[in-house]
């Protein structure tokens, strides 16, 4: 049967479900030596700030079972660097370019959001939730009142579809998912990692130059197919859903918990293949069970004692 992968967020319209998690896909070129482009959904591009950075000292990362704890520390060229020199590259493709932005300041996230309004860009990730940055970013994602005041700055500064990336270490998700919507937020993506710290019993102190780290994988996976389906319970905005996706099998148990699309991270380092992977699985899985619309999928789930 001729079956329709095709998903809509915010009005805009990705080929399949399937987008790289920022951070895993540098600036998709990376992976273009393995991938054809054109068969992913869209790509999160690295975490950018308004100046560059190089992140933090190493080892930046840590392996755990099934999974890592990585503080990387928000390496990446700045954002004029990725407006000059990867949005050209990127546009070459049908794959939609979300921009991931952190800020130390609301004013941070203000400037890079104005910067990237008049850009080739789909949407915009604002990342509230980054685990491995001194000032600001989680900060922000850790409270109602911190996402709401990102939100509202974001949402005036920019015509492009905002999409609030929330962090998991958090004891109310929904709640702060809600206070993302209420100030004009066109979608959430959840789950960001979870803070972590991994310890060196020879040395007697953290494997991680930066202590602690951020842990993904499928370690995670559960409590991010929780997390999707509280948050989706709460709002009626989009939710992107992500944490541990391995397999099409992996992505369609977001998309039943309530993920409108689905995002792969940390799997991409096992097999570069995953997000094509994944969206060849989505749509077996779709013809095998005669579904023959992914976005009907969408929070399917039925829950025992329904
Ligand atoms: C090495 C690494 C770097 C990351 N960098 C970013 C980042 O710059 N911005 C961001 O929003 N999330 C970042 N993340 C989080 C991922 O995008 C994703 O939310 C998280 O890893 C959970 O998905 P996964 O288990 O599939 O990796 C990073 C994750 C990893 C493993």
């Amino acid at each position: 049967m001729v079956v329709n992968t095709r998903v809509n967020i915010a009005g805009v319209v990705f080929v399949n479900p399937v987008i790289a998690a920022s951070g895993t896909y540098g600036f998709g070129r990376e992976y273009s030596d393995y991938v054809d482009l054109n068969k992913i959904g869209g790509i999160s591009v690295k975490g950018l700030t308004l100046q560059p950075r190089l992140g933090n000292d190493t080892p930046r990362i840590a392996e755990t079972p099934s999974g890592i704890l990585n503080s990387v520390g928000l390496q990446n060229p700045g954002v004029d660097a990725f407006i000059r020199d990867e949005i050209p590259y990127l546009k070459q493709f049908d794959t939609k370019i979300i921009a991931n932005i952190a800020g130390n300041t609301v004013s941070d996230y203000i400037e890079m959001a104005e910067k990237l309004d008049c850009t080739g860009i789909d949407i915009l990730e604002v990342n509230v939730s980054c685990p491995n940055v001194k000032k600001g970013c989680l900060a922000f994602g850790t409270t109602m009142s911190g996402v709401a005041e990102v939100t509202k700055a974001v949402r005036k500064a920019t015509k492009k579809p905002i999409m609030i990336k929330l962090t998991p270490n958090v004891s109310d998700i929904a709640s702060i998912a809600l206070s993302a919507e209420a100030e004009g937020a066109d979608a959430v993506s959840l789950i960001n990692t979870i803070t972590g710290m991994v310890i060196d019993v020879n040395t007697r102190r953290p494997v991680l130059a930066n202590n602690t780290g951020g842990l993904s994988g499928p370690a995670v996976r559960p409590v991010a197919v929780r997390m999707v389906h509280e948050v989706y319970k709460s709002v009626s905005i989009p939710v992107v859903g992500m944490g541990g996706i391995c397999s099409a099998e992996d992505a369609i148990q977001f998309i039943l918990a309530g993920a409108s699309a689905i995002m792969v991270g940390t799997w991409n380092f096992n097999n570069p293949r995953a997000c094509s992977d994944v969206a060849e699985g989505i749509k077996s899985y779709m013809e095998e069970n005669s579904i023959s619309d992914v976005s009907k999928l969408t929070g399917e789930l039925i829950m025992n004692g329904d």
